[in-house]
């Protein structure tokens, strides 16, 4: 667990990146909402601070006026146990508050988390909400960047965010199959740094050997997939993904164009020529599994992955495993309002390791579990196979 003062430090880094990297838009880029998943921009900003104010300020600071009575309504996302909210859909129908109101809003929530850090000697139930505050928004600006990409990218100019921001890093090393063999091993987060409580309850698990690539697909492996009609083989999907396939016309990962008969892709830096090199990214679980049935080979378990890992670069993709999201056998949930946070998600779910480009500093380790629906690709996702 962290000493005050290094949270101090967490606290104003964290605030200070998510305003990084929304410098790069304009203002209309904050306020739009093209699809129920992707949220505007203004909205991850004042919702991660409404977190610290509702979570933090109104139970910890003495005397802690709010900025305004009607930010709960509005920036509240799924904590029904918190009162009423605006529905998801309608966040981007909001123009107002403005963005220039939702930067005051953060001034005034920073300034006085940054007072209650450096004048109280806080209790370790405050210092751990503080903890999950930083890391709830670090994940928001792993939104940021993938929902900031999906309205750039499906504006029909695509403009580009950033020049600077490389999404499409090479492995640049052979493919090697790592054998792990038959045993029990034990998964779960033990260290005292912070994890999500989803990730606690270290346990046994039995694995069978199995053999795991150290690659993630790349574009040009997947390409063959395309260019050999994968799309099209119905014995290589599940019912509801080949349902999705034909309901939504797809035919190749998101963010893919062909244009004048050459592969592109929209990146944050606009729209380049398709990397054969690249991992590829912006595929569903449903497109890893057909790819895997293509290749005669199948995903890891999450349990598989957390053990090979160590053996493996990761960190450029979120990685579709096969494993359901669920409990850990000694899973406890928190009490309150904060035991919404992902106990409650866990039903029809995919477990996803690893990390992406878009993943915020300090916010890795190899025990997490991220999750999404099996249809959904406006993350960073991509996957690696074993056989
Ligand atoms: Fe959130």
């Amino acid at each position: 667990m962290l000493s005050q003062s290094q949270l101090l430090q967490l606290f104003k880094e964290t605030r200070k990146d998510s305003e990084s990297i929304c410098s790069y838009l304009e203002t209309e880029d904050y306020v739009v909402q093209p699809i129920v998943d992707v949220s505007p921009p203004k909205w991850h900003l004042g919702h991660t601070t409404w977190f610290f104010e509702e979570f933090v300020l109104k139970k910890f600071a003495k005397n802690h006026k709010l900025f305004d009575e009607n930010t709960a309504f509005v920036f509240n996302s799924y904590y029904e146990s918190v009162g009423e909210k605006v529905v998801r859909t309608d966040r981007g129908n909001l123009s107002r508050p403005t963005v220039a109101w939702i930067y005051k809003f953060r001034d005034y929530v920073t300034k006085a988390i940054i007072e209650l850090l450096e004048n109280e000697t806080l209790s370790t139930e405050a210092l751990e909400v503080l903890e999950i505050g930083c890391h709830h928004e670090k994940q928001h600006q792993e939104l940021l960047y993938t929902d900031i990409k999906y309205i750039l990218g499906n504006n029909p100019l695509m403009p580009g965010y950033n020049q600077q921001f490389e999404e499409n890093p090479i492995q640049n090393f052979e493919r090697e199959w790592i054998n792990i063999s038959e045993g029990v091993y034990e998964i779960g987060h033990t260290s005292d740094d912070f994890s999500y409580d989803n990730e606690l309850g270290a346990h046994k698990t039995y694995l069978q050997e199995y053999t795991i690539s150290n690659k993630l697909v790349t574009n040009a492996e997947y390409l063959e997939f395309v260019q050999a009609g994968g799309y099209q083989d119905v014995l290589l999907w599940h019912a509801e993904a080949w349902d999705w396939v034909n309901t939504n016309n797809i035919s190749t990962p998101f963010y893919w164009h062909k244009i004048d008969n050459v592969w592109h892709q929209y990146t944050l830096k606009g729209l380049v020529k398709l990397d054969p090199d690249a991992p590829v990214t912006h595929i569903s679980y449903y497109e890893a599994f057909a790819y895997a049935q293509w290749k005669g080979m199948r995903l890891p378990t999450e349990q598989e992955w957390e053990i090979a890992q160590k053996d493996f670069e990761w960190g450029s993709r979120w990685e579709w495993t096969e494993s359901s999201y669920a409990p850990y056998p000694d899973y406890q949930k928190a009490d309150g309002a904060l035991g919404e946070y992902n106990g409650k998600f866990m039903v029809n779910q995919k477990v996803l390791r690893g990390a992406s480009v878009a993943t915020s500093s300090k916010h890795s380790r190899y025990t997490y579990r991220n999750f999404f629906h099996p249809q959904l690709r406006w993350q960073f996702t991509g996957f690696r196979l074993v056989k």
